[in-house]
Protein backbone atom coordinates (compact mmCIF):
# COMPACT_ATOMS: atom_id res chain seq x y z
CA UNK A 1 0.00 0.00 0.00
CA UNK A 2 1.06 3.99 -0.66
CA UNK A 3 -0.31 6.70 1.29
CA UNK A 4 -0.13 9.85 -0.26
CA UNK A 5 0.10 13.41 1.15
CA UNK A 6 -1.05 15.69 -1.76
CA UNK A 7 0.88 18.62 -1.74
CA UNK A 8 0.77 21.91 -3.85
CA UNK A 9 2.69 22.78 -7.05
CA UNK A 10 6.63 23.33 -6.46
CA UNK A 11 6.27 21.89 -2.73
CA UNK A 12 9.66 19.70 -2.09
CA UNK A 13 8.38 16.29 -2.27
CA UNK A 14 9.09 12.48 -0.87
CA UNK A 15 9.05 9.41 -1.09
CA UNK A 16 9.51 7.12 2.05
CA UNK A 17 9.93 3.03 1.99
CA UNK A 18 9.53 1.28 5.00
CA UNK A 19 11.04 -2.15 3.82
CA UNK A 20 10.35 -3.81 7.58
CA UNK A 21 6.85 -3.01 7.59
CA UNK A 22 5.42 -6.33 5.13
CA UNK A 23 2.00 -5.91 4.26
CA UNK A 24 1.21 -8.34 1.83
CA UNK A 25 2.18 -11.47 0.38
CA UNK A 26 2.40 -11.27 -3.77
CA UNK A 27 1.02 -13.89 -5.11
CA UNK A 28 3.55 -13.66 -8.03
CA UNK A 29 0.33 -15.23 -10.75
CA UNK A 30 -0.30 -11.36 -11.33
CA UNK A 31 2.24 -11.43 -13.45
CA UNK A 32 0.28 -14.30 -15.58
CA UNK A 33 -0.45 -14.24 -19.62
CA UNK A 34 -3.76 -14.84 -22.06
CA UNK A 35 -3.56 -16.40 -25.14
CA UNK A 36 -7.21 -16.11 -27.31
CA UNK A 37 -7.62 -17.54 -30.48
CA UNK A 38 -8.02 -14.03 -31.76
CA UNK A 39 -6.67 -12.70 -34.50
CA UNK A 40 -2.47 -13.46 -34.64
CA UNK A 41 -2.16 -14.75 -30.95
CA UNK A 42 -2.36 -18.27 -31.55
CA UNK A 43 -2.24 -18.68 -35.31
CA UNK A 44 1.27 -16.46 -36.29
CA UNK A 45 1.86 -15.88 -32.76
CA UNK A 46 2.36 -19.22 -30.70
CA UNK A 47 1.94 -21.73 -33.46
CA UNK A 48 3.83 -20.64 -37.12
CA UNK A 49 4.45 -24.11 -39.02
CA UNK A 50 4.39 -21.93 -42.60
CA UNK A 51 7.31 -19.72 -41.56
CA UNK A 52 9.86 -19.68 -44.28
CA UNK A 53 12.45 -19.04 -41.68
CA UNK A 54 12.42 -22.54 -40.29
CA UNK A 55 15.03 -21.76 -37.24
CA UNK A 56 12.35 -19.52 -35.40
CA UNK A 57 10.11 -22.70 -35.52
CA UNK A 58 10.61 -26.16 -33.32
CA UNK A 59 9.39 -29.16 -33.98
CA UNK A 60 5.97 -28.68 -33.10
CA UNK A 61 5.25 -25.89 -35.15
CA UNK A 62 5.85 -23.03 -32.06
CA UNK A 63 7.56 -19.94 -32.40
CA UNK A 64 10.94 -20.53 -29.89
CA UNK A 65 11.64 -16.92 -29.98
CA UNK A 66 7.84 -16.34 -28.31
CA UNK A 67 8.27 -19.29 -25.82
CA UNK A 68 11.82 -17.57 -25.16
CA UNK A 69 10.18 -14.30 -24.37
CA UNK A 70 7.71 -15.76 -22.48
CA UNK A 71 10.06 -17.79 -20.41
CA UNK A 72 12.05 -14.58 -20.18
CA UNK A 73 9.14 -13.09 -18.19
CA UNK A 74 9.08 -16.31 -16.16
CA UNK A 75 4.90 -15.96 -16.85
CA UNK A 76 3.65 -17.89 -14.59
CA UNK A 77 0.26 -18.95 -15.39
CA UNK A 78 -1.25 -18.25 -19.07
CA UNK A 79 -5.41 -17.89 -19.86
CA UNK A 80 -6.82 -20.18 -23.04
CA UNK A 81 -8.84 -20.37 -25.57
CA UNK A 82 -10.62 -17.15 -24.56
CA UNK A 83 -11.85 -14.75 -24.27
CA UNK A 84 -14.81 -14.07 -25.95
CA UNK A 85 -13.69 -16.78 -28.26
CA UNK A 86 -14.97 -19.62 -25.63
CA UNK A 87 -18.21 -18.79 -25.63
CA UNK A 88 -18.80 -20.82 -29.32
CA UNK A 89 -15.95 -23.23 -28.38
CA UNK A 90 -15.98 -27.09 -28.22
CA UNK A 91 -12.78 -28.43 -26.88
CA UNK A 92 -13.39 -31.98 -28.21
CA UNK A 93 -12.99 -30.40 -31.77
CA UNK A 94 -9.34 -29.67 -31.28
CA UNK A 95 -8.41 -33.23 -29.51
CA UNK A 96 -7.03 -36.27 -31.68
CA UNK A 97 -5.60 -36.43 -35.07
CA UNK A 98 -5.11 -32.69 -36.89
CA UNK A 99 -6.52 -34.22 -40.77
CA UNK A 100 -9.77 -35.08 -38.89
CA UNK A 101 -10.21 -31.96 -36.73
CA UNK A 102 -13.14 -29.77 -38.10
CA UNK A 103 -12.94 -26.20 -39.50
CA UNK A 104 -15.57 -24.27 -37.68
CA UNK A 105 -17.06 -20.68 -38.32
CA UNK A 106 -15.76 -18.28 -35.28
CA UNK A 107 -18.54 -15.87 -34.00
CA UNK A 108 -16.67 -13.46 -31.62
CA UNK A 109 -14.44 -12.49 -33.88
CA UNK A 110 -15.92 -14.02 -37.38
CA UNK A 111 -12.71 -15.82 -38.55
CA UNK A 112 -12.70 -19.66 -39.32
CA UNK A 113 -11.55 -21.40 -36.77
CA UNK A 114 -9.25 -24.45 -37.79
CA UNK A 115 -8.55 -26.20 -34.92
CA UNK A 116 -5.38 -27.02 -35.63
CA UNK A 117 -3.81 -26.02 -31.76
CA UNK A 118 -6.05 -27.26 -28.96
CA UNK A 119 -5.84 -28.76 -25.56
CA UNK A 120 -3.07 -31.49 -26.17
CA UNK A 121 -0.85 -28.66 -28.39
CA UNK A 122 -2.03 -25.59 -25.52
CA UNK A 123 -0.91 -28.03 -22.96
CA UNK A 124 2.69 -28.81 -24.67
CA UNK A 125 2.99 -25.30 -25.07
CA UNK A 126 2.42 -24.42 -21.49
CA UNK A 127 5.40 -27.42 -20.18
CA UNK A 128 7.53 -25.75 -22.91
CA UNK A 129 7.36 -22.75 -21.59
CA UNK A 130 6.97 -23.43 -17.93
CA UNK A 131 4.31 -21.75 -17.00
CA UNK A 132 0.61 -23.11 -15.82
CA UNK A 133 -2.21 -23.83 -17.77
CA UNK A 134 -5.71 -21.80 -16.86
CA UNK A 135 -8.51 -22.61 -19.32
CA UNK A 136 -12.04 -20.59 -19.75
CA UNK A 137 -15.51 -22.65 -20.24
CA UNK A 138 -18.27 -22.12 -22.60
CA UNK A 139 -21.01 -20.91 -20.88
CA UNK A 140 -22.68 -19.92 -24.39
CA UNK A 141 -22.97 -22.92 -26.75
CA UNK A 142 -21.21 -24.97 -24.07
CA UNK A 143 -22.98 -27.64 -22.10
CA UNK A 144 -21.97 -28.60 -18.49
CA UNK A 145 -21.30 -32.32 -19.84
CA UNK A 146 -18.97 -30.43 -22.19
CA UNK A 147 -17.58 -29.11 -19.32
CA UNK A 148 -16.98 -32.20 -17.06
CA UNK A 149 -15.91 -33.70 -20.30
CA UNK A 150 -13.16 -31.30 -20.67
CA UNK A 151 -11.98 -31.83 -16.82
CA UNK A 152 -12.26 -35.26 -17.06
CA UNK A 153 -10.12 -35.52 -20.30
CA UNK A 154 -7.47 -32.84 -18.57
CA UNK A 155 -7.35 -33.90 -14.89
CA UNK A 156 -8.74 -37.55 -14.34
CA UNK A 157 -6.47 -40.64 -13.47
CA UNK A 158 -9.34 -42.77 -13.41
CA UNK A 159 -10.32 -45.53 -16.10
CA UNK A 160 -13.05 -43.62 -17.83
CA UNK A 161 -14.28 -42.35 -21.20
CA UNK A 162 -12.31 -39.15 -21.67
CA UNK A 163 -9.60 -39.81 -19.24
CA UNK A 164 -8.81 -42.92 -21.72
CA UNK A 165 -9.63 -40.51 -25.04
CA UNK A 166 -6.41 -38.06 -23.38
CA UNK A 167 -4.43 -41.23 -23.45
CA UNK A 168 -5.26 -42.68 -26.77
CA UNK A 169 -4.33 -39.06 -27.95
CA UNK A 170 -1.05 -39.93 -26.81
CA UNK A 171 -1.23 -38.20 -23.18
CA UNK A 172 -0.74 -41.01 -20.44
CA UNK A 173 -0.20 -38.33 -17.03
CA UNK A 174 -3.39 -35.87 -16.36
CA UNK A 175 -2.40 -32.49 -16.88
CA UNK A 176 -3.78 -31.29 -13.62
CA UNK A 177 -5.10 -28.16 -14.60
CA UNK A 178 -5.83 -26.00 -11.59
CA UNK A 179 -7.45 -22.86 -12.58
CA UNK A 180 -10.95 -22.87 -14.46
CA UNK A 181 -13.04 -20.29 -14.93
CA UNK A 182 -17.18 -20.27 -15.21
CA UNK A 183 -17.52 -18.38 -18.50
CA UNK A 184 -15.69 -15.05 -19.77
CA UNK A 185 -17.78 -11.97 -19.75
CA UNK A 186 -20.80 -13.54 -19.51
CA UNK A 187 -23.14 -10.25 -19.09
CA UNK A 188 -21.44 -8.19 -22.29
CA UNK A 189 -23.69 -7.75 -25.53
CA UNK A 190 -21.04 -9.13 -27.41
CA UNK A 191 -21.48 -12.77 -25.98
CA UNK A 192 -23.37 -15.41 -27.86
CA UNK A 193 -25.61 -16.84 -25.21
CA UNK A 194 -25.25 -13.24 -23.11
CA UNK A 195 -26.92 -13.64 -19.18
CA UNK A 196 -29.00 -11.93 -16.97
CA UNK A 197 -27.12 -11.80 -13.45
CA UNK A 198 -29.71 -14.29 -12.14
CA UNK A 199 -29.14 -17.02 -15.18
CA UNK A 200 -25.52 -16.60 -14.83
CA UNK A 201 -25.50 -17.03 -10.49
CA UNK A 202 -27.94 -19.93 -11.13
CA UNK A 203 -25.94 -21.88 -13.76
CA UNK A 204 -22.06 -21.15 -12.44
CA UNK A 205 -23.45 -22.30 -8.84
CA UNK A 206 -24.68 -25.51 -10.26
CA UNK A 207 -21.50 -26.23 -12.61
CA UNK A 208 -19.24 -25.36 -10.06
CA UNK A 209 -21.05 -28.01 -7.86
CA UNK A 210 -20.53 -30.50 -10.09
CA UNK A 211 -16.69 -29.56 -11.18
CA UNK A 212 -16.15 -29.87 -7.75
CA UNK A 213 -17.30 -32.97 -7.50
CA UNK A 214 -15.37 -34.39 -10.44
CA UNK A 215 -12.02 -32.90 -9.09
CA UNK A 216 -12.37 -30.78 -6.07
CA UNK A 217 -8.37 -30.04 -5.86
CA UNK A 218 -9.76 -27.32 -8.53
CA UNK A 219 -9.53 -23.51 -8.50
CA UNK A 220 -13.19 -22.23 -9.69
CA UNK A 221 -13.38 -18.47 -11.25
CA UNK A 222 -16.67 -16.97 -11.01
CA UNK A 223 -17.26 -14.48 -13.91
CA UNK A 224 -17.56 -10.79 -13.09
CA UNK A 225 -17.68 -7.60 -14.70
CA UNK A 226 -15.26 -4.42 -13.72
CA UNK A 227 -15.43 -4.79 -10.07
CA UNK A 228 -18.13 -2.05 -9.48
CA UNK A 229 -21.07 -3.42 -11.42
CA UNK A 230 -24.69 -4.41 -10.44
CA UNK A 231 -23.32 -7.57 -11.98
CA UNK A 232 -20.25 -7.95 -9.51
CA UNK A 233 -22.56 -7.55 -6.44
CA UNK A 234 -25.80 -9.45 -7.74
CA UNK A 235 -23.51 -13.04 -8.31
CA UNK A 236 -20.93 -12.51 -5.65
CA UNK A 237 -24.05 -12.75 -3.25
CA UNK A 238 -25.56 -15.80 -4.59
CA UNK A 239 -22.96 -17.73 -5.26
CA UNK A 240 -19.84 -16.89 -2.56
CA UNK A 241 -21.54 -19.04 -0.20
CA UNK A 242 -21.37 -22.26 2.39
CA UNK A 243 -21.68 -25.20 0.55
CA UNK A 244 -21.69 -28.38 2.64
CA UNK A 245 -23.03 -31.04 0.46
CA UNK A 246 -20.89 -30.41 -2.55
CA UNK A 247 -17.19 -29.88 -0.60
CA UNK A 248 -17.96 -32.64 2.02
CA UNK A 249 -18.77 -30.64 4.86
CA UNK A 250 -16.16 -28.89 4.59
CA UNK A 251 -16.18 -25.21 6.26
CA UNK A 252 -12.71 -24.28 5.15
CA UNK A 253 -14.16 -23.87 0.78
CA UNK A 254 -16.36 -22.22 -0.58
CA UNK A 255 -17.61 -23.34 -4.40
CA UNK A 256 -15.86 -20.34 -5.32
CA UNK A 257 -12.38 -19.62 -4.90
CA UNK A 258 -12.07 -16.10 -6.96
CA UNK A 259 -13.85 -13.67 -8.63
CA UNK A 260 -12.55 -12.22 -12.09
CA UNK A 261 -13.11 -8.72 -13.19
CA UNK A 262 -11.98 -7.20 -16.45
CA UNK A 263 -10.80 -3.61 -17.42
CA UNK A 264 -8.74 -2.16 -20.59
CA UNK A 265 -7.64 1.78 -19.83
CA UNK A 266 -7.04 4.08 -23.03
CA UNK A 267 -7.13 7.99 -23.46
CA UNK A 268 -5.99 10.07 -26.02
CA UNK A 269 -4.51 12.59 -23.64
CA UNK A 270 -1.18 11.02 -22.53
CA UNK A 271 -1.76 11.79 -18.15
CA UNK A 272 -5.37 10.93 -18.18
CA UNK A 273 -3.54 7.78 -20.23
CA UNK A 274 -0.64 6.85 -18.29
CA UNK A 275 -2.92 7.31 -15.07
CA UNK A 276 -6.29 5.65 -15.82
CA UNK A 277 -5.04 1.91 -14.28
CA UNK A 278 -6.23 4.31 -11.44
CA UNK A 279 -9.54 3.28 -11.62
CA UNK A 280 -8.75 -0.59 -11.68
CA UNK A 281 -7.30 0.09 -8.60
CA UNK A 282 -10.30 1.79 -6.97
CA UNK A 283 -12.53 -1.17 -8.64
CA UNK A 284 -10.27 -3.27 -6.95
CA UNK A 285 -10.71 -1.73 -3.83
CA UNK A 286 -14.74 -1.49 -4.08
CA UNK A 287 -14.55 -5.50 -5.47
CA UNK A 288 -12.99 -6.67 -1.88
CA UNK A 289 -15.75 -5.00 -0.25
CA UNK A 290 -18.22 -6.93 -1.91
CA UNK A 291 -16.41 -9.86 -1.44
CA UNK A 292 -16.47 -8.85 1.67
CA UNK A 293 -20.27 -8.34 1.83
CA UNK A 294 -21.12 -11.56 0.43
CA UNK A 295 -19.03 -12.89 3.34
CA UNK A 296 -20.90 -11.64 6.27
CA UNK A 297 -24.35 -11.85 4.19
CA UNK A 298 -23.86 -15.24 3.64
CA UNK A 299 -22.68 -16.09 7.34
CA UNK A 300 -18.96 -17.99 5.14
CA UNK A 301 -16.88 -18.97 8.36
CA UNK A 302 -13.88 -17.17 8.95
CA UNK A 303 -12.40 -20.45 8.12
CA UNK A 304 -12.97 -19.77 4.45
CA UNK A 305 -9.98 -18.35 3.15
CA UNK A 306 -11.14 -14.63 1.70
CA UNK A 307 -11.89 -15.02 -2.00
CA UNK A 308 -9.31 -13.21 -3.81
CA UNK A 309 -9.58 -11.19 -7.66
CA UNK A 310 -8.68 -12.51 -10.09
CA UNK A 311 -8.30 -9.56 -13.07
CA UNK A 312 -8.17 -12.20 -15.67
CA UNK A 313 -8.15 -9.54 -18.64
CA UNK A 314 -6.02 -5.60 -18.15
CA UNK A 315 -4.07 -3.52 -20.20
CA UNK A 316 -4.12 -0.63 -22.47
CA UNK A 317 -6.82 -0.61 -25.41
CA UNK A 318 -8.67 1.21 -27.47
CA UNK A 319 -11.33 -1.11 -29.72
CA UNK A 320 -12.25 1.36 -31.72
CA UNK A 321 -8.38 2.11 -32.82
CA UNK A 322 -7.49 -1.36 -32.54
CA UNK A 323 -10.71 -3.37 -33.65
CA UNK A 324 -11.07 -6.62 -32.39
CA UNK A 325 -12.21 -8.78 -35.45
CA UNK A 326 -9.39 -7.13 -37.09
CA UNK A 327 -6.91 -8.73 -35.03
CA UNK A 328 -5.98 -5.71 -32.23
CA UNK A 329 -2.62 -4.78 -33.13
CA UNK A 330 -2.39 -1.93 -30.70
CA UNK A 331 0.64 -0.06 -31.60
CA UNK A 332 2.09 1.29 -27.76
CA UNK A 333 3.68 4.75 -27.08
CA UNK A 334 5.59 5.31 -24.07
CA UNK A 335 2.61 6.96 -22.34
CA UNK A 336 1.31 3.34 -22.94
CA UNK A 337 4.24 1.51 -21.38
CA UNK A 338 3.89 4.24 -18.44
CA UNK A 339 0.37 2.97 -18.07
CA UNK A 340 1.10 -0.56 -18.34
CA UNK A 341 4.01 0.12 -15.11
CA UNK A 342 0.64 1.86 -13.67
CA UNK A 343 -1.10 -1.36 -13.67
CA UNK A 344 1.34 -2.92 -12.27
CA UNK A 345 2.22 -0.92 -9.57
CA UNK A 346 -1.72 -1.34 -8.92
CA UNK A 347 -1.58 -5.40 -8.45
CA UNK A 348 1.94 -5.27 -6.34
CA UNK A 349 -0.05 -2.48 -3.74
CA UNK A 350 -2.86 -4.36 -4.29
CA UNK A 351 -1.79 -7.59 -3.39
CA UNK A 352 -4.02 -8.23 -0.41
CA UNK A 353 -6.99 -9.11 -2.85
CA UNK A 354 -5.34 -9.91 -6.14
CA UNK A 355 -4.69 -13.75 -6.51
CA UNK A 356 -3.89 -13.30 -10.04
CA UNK A 357 -4.21 -11.17 -13.44
CA UNK A 358 -3.51 -11.63 -16.73
CA UNK A 359 -2.38 -9.28 -19.18
CA UNK A 360 -4.43 -9.24 -22.35
CA UNK A 361 -2.90 -10.33 -24.08
CA UNK A 362 0.29 -12.90 -24.81
CA UNK A 363 1.15 -11.88 -28.27
CA UNK A 364 0.26 -10.05 -31.11
CA UNK A 365 -3.19 -9.42 -30.06
CA UNK A 366 -3.37 -6.14 -27.69
CA UNK A 367 -0.04 -7.49 -26.65
CA UNK A 368 3.68 -6.56 -25.85
CA UNK A 369 5.11 -8.88 -28.24
CA UNK A 370 4.46 -8.61 -31.84
CA UNK A 371 6.09 -11.93 -34.24
CA UNK A 372 7.26 -10.67 -37.93
CA UNK A 373 8.70 -13.46 -40.34
CA UNK A 374 12.31 -12.65 -39.35
CA UNK A 375 11.43 -12.32 -35.46
CA UNK A 376 10.00 -10.50 -32.33
CA UNK A 377 9.40 -6.74 -32.26
CA UNK A 378 8.85 -5.77 -28.47
CA UNK A 379 6.56 -2.51 -27.79
CA UNK A 380 7.39 0.04 -25.26
CA UNK A 381 5.19 -1.78 -22.87
CA UNK A 382 7.70 -4.81 -22.72
CA UNK A 383 10.32 -3.01 -21.00
CA UNK A 384 8.08 -2.02 -18.02
CA UNK A 385 6.55 -5.67 -17.87
CA UNK A 386 10.37 -7.21 -18.07
CA UNK A 387 11.17 -5.23 -14.93
CA UNK A 388 8.43 -6.15 -12.68
CA UNK A 389 8.64 -9.83 -13.79
CA UNK A 390 12.11 -10.24 -13.33
CA UNK A 391 12.50 -8.30 -9.76
CA UNK A 392 8.66 -7.74 -8.58
CA UNK A 393 8.26 -11.16 -7.63
CA UNK A 394 8.70 -13.66 -4.72
CA UNK A 395 8.19 -11.35 -1.99
CA UNK A 396 5.84 -8.95 0.34
CA UNK A 397 4.16 -5.46 -0.65
CA UNK A 398 5.95 -2.99 1.68
CA UNK A 399 4.77 0.37 2.97
CA UNK A 400 5.36 3.50 1.16
CA UNK A 401 4.83 7.33 1.59
CA UNK A 402 4.33 9.52 -1.34
CA UNK A 403 4.20 13.31 -1.17
CA UNK A 404 3.96 14.92 -4.33
CA UNK A 405 1.42 17.65 -6.42
CA UNK A 406 -1.22 15.55 -8.40
CA UNK A 407 -3.14 15.93 -11.51
CA UNK A 408 -6.30 17.53 -11.63
CA UNK A 409 -7.83 17.49 -14.97
CA UNK A 410 -10.27 15.03 -17.00
CA UNK A 411 -9.47 11.54 -16.23
CA UNK A 412 -10.65 8.26 -17.79
CA UNK A 413 -12.62 6.87 -17.23
CA UNK A 414 -14.43 10.33 -16.29
CA UNK A 415 -15.34 9.21 -12.57
CA UNK A 416 -11.48 7.99 -11.38
CA UNK A 417 -10.99 11.90 -10.34
CA UNK A 418 -14.09 11.91 -8.27
CA UNK A 419 -12.94 9.02 -6.54
CA UNK A 420 -9.01 8.34 -6.18
CA UNK A 421 -6.54 10.27 -5.83
CA UNK A 422 -3.69 11.17 -9.13
CA UNK A 423 -0.32 12.04 -8.22
CA UNK A 424 2.25 12.69 -10.80
CA UNK A 425 4.40 9.89 -9.00
CA UNK A 426 3.22 7.12 -8.56
CA UNK A 427 4.25 4.63 -6.57
CA UNK A 428 4.79 1.03 -5.33
CA UNK A 429 7.28 -1.32 -3.18
CA UNK A 430 7.87 -4.49 -2.56
CA UNK A 431 10.77 -6.37 -0.25
CA UNK A 432 11.63 -10.25 -1.99
CA UNK A 433 12.77 -12.68 0.35
CA UNK A 434 16.02 -12.20 -0.37
CA UNK A 435 15.92 -9.15 1.35
CA UNK A 436 15.95 -7.10 -1.81
CA UNK A 437 13.91 -3.82 -1.64
CA UNK A 438 12.26 -3.24 -5.13
CA UNK A 439 10.80 0.58 -5.41
CA UNK A 440 9.11 1.85 -9.04
CA UNK A 441 8.15 5.09 -9.54
CA UNK A 442 6.41 6.54 -12.38
CA UNK A 443 6.54 10.04 -12.84
CA UNK A 444 3.58 10.70 -15.64
CA UNK A 445 4.19 14.20 -15.76
CA UNK A 446 4.72 15.35 -19.23
CA UNK A 447 7.87 18.05 -18.58
CA UNK A 448 8.66 18.55 -14.79
CA UNK A 449 11.33 16.08 -13.14
CA UNK A 450 11.60 15.18 -9.11
CA UNK A 451 14.31 15.44 -7.50
CA UNK A 452 13.95 13.49 -4.53
CA UNK A 453 16.11 11.73 -1.62
CA UNK A 454 14.55 8.37 -1.52
CA UNK A 455 13.60 7.41 2.62
CA UNK A 456 14.18 4.28 4.19
CA UNK A 457 17.20 3.06 2.01
CA UNK A 458 19.89 2.97 4.83
CA UNK A 459 22.16 5.54 6.23
CA UNK A 460 25.66 5.38 4.68
CA UNK A 461 24.20 4.25 1.03
CA UNK A 462 23.73 1.14 -0.89
CA UNK A 463 25.15 -1.44 -3.79
CA UNK A 464 21.73 -0.63 -5.38
CA UNK A 465 20.53 -0.82 -9.25
CA UNK A 466 18.75 1.58 -11.32
CA UNK A 467 16.20 0.75 -14.66
CA UNK A 468 15.29 3.94 -16.07
CA UNK A 469 12.59 3.49 -18.60
CA UNK A 470 11.79 6.51 -20.76
CA UNK A 471 11.91 8.50 -24.35
CA UNK A 472 12.71 11.35 -25.77
CA UNK A 473 8.27 12.06 -26.24
CA UNK A 474 5.39 10.52 -24.74
CA UNK A 475 4.01 9.34 -28.18
CA UNK A 476 7.01 7.48 -29.70
CA UNK A 477 6.89 3.58 -30.55
CA UNK A 478 8.96 0.82 -31.09
CA UNK A 479 9.63 -0.21 -34.44
CA UNK A 480 11.79 -3.37 -36.26
CA UNK A 481 13.98 -0.71 -37.02
CA UNK A 482 14.19 1.54 -33.87
CA UNK A 483 13.77 0.96 -30.38
CA UNK A 484 13.15 4.18 -29.11
CA UNK A 485 11.92 3.04 -25.75
CA UNK A 486 14.05 0.41 -23.81
CA UNK A 487 16.02 -0.17 -20.30
CA UNK A 488 18.66 2.13 -19.25
CA UNK A 489 20.72 0.57 -16.07
CA UNK A 490 22.75 1.97 -14.21
CA UNK A 491 24.04 1.37 -10.28
CA UNK A 492 22.18 3.50 -7.83
CA UNK A 493 24.22 4.17 -4.38
CA UNK A 494 21.23 5.99 -2.39
CA UNK A 495 22.69 8.90 -1.01
CA UNK A 496 21.84 12.37 -2.01
CA UNK A 497 18.89 13.63 -4.39
CA UNK A 498 17.17 11.16 -7.24
CA UNK A 499 16.25 11.88 -10.33
CA UNK A 500 12.69 10.77 -11.81
CA UNK A 501 12.38 11.85 -15.45
CA UNK A 502 9.48 13.29 -17.20
CA UNK A 503 7.55 10.28 -18.76
CA UNK A 504 9.45 7.78 -17.22
CA UNK A 505 9.09 4.64 -14.81
CA UNK A 506 12.41 4.42 -12.49
CA UNK A 507 12.68 0.95 -10.98
CA UNK A 508 15.33 1.10 -7.57
CA UNK A 509 16.60 -2.11 -5.87
CA UNK A 510 18.97 -2.45 -2.90
CA UNK A 511 19.61 -5.01 -0.36
CA UNK A 512 17.39 -3.88 2.86
O1 LIG B 1 -8.89 -9.63 -24.99
C1 LIG B 1 -9.78 -9.31 -26.00
C2 LIG B 1 -11.24 -9.49 -25.62
O2 LIG B 1 -11.61 -8.51 -24.71
C3 LIG B 1 -11.60 -10.79 -24.95
O3 LIG B 1 -11.87 -11.79 -25.85
C4 LIG B 1 -12.84 -10.43 -24.20
O4 LIG B 1 -13.03 -11.24 -23.07
C5 LIG B 1 -12.70 -8.96 -23.91
O5 LIG B 1 -13.84 -8.26 -24.21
Amino acid sequence: MTTFTRLADGAPTSISVYPERKLSKIDDNYLGGFTEHMGRCIYGGLYDPENPNKDLIDEHGFRKDVIEAMQELKVPVVRYPGGNFVATYHWLDGVGPREKRPKRPELAWLGVESNAIGTDEFMKWCELVGTEPYLALNFGTGTLDEALAWLEYCNSAQDTHYANLRRHNGREKPYNVKYWALGNECWGAWQVEQMTKEDYSKKAYQWAKALKLLDPTITLILCGENGTANWDHYVLQHCLKPEPHALGGSNTATLIDMHSIHLYTASPSPVANALAPLAAERAIQICASLIDLARITNGVPPSVPRTKICFDEWNVWDPARAIGSEGAEEKYTLSDALAVAVWLNVFVRQSKDIGMANLAQSVNVISPLMTTPQGLMKQTTWWPLLLFSKFMRGGWTVATHVSCPAYEGETEPAWAQGVAEMPWLDVSAMVGEDGWVGLVVVNVHLSEKFEIEVEGVGRGGVEGRRYVVTGSKWDVTNTEQKQEVGIEESSWDGKGKTTFLPSSMTMLRWKA
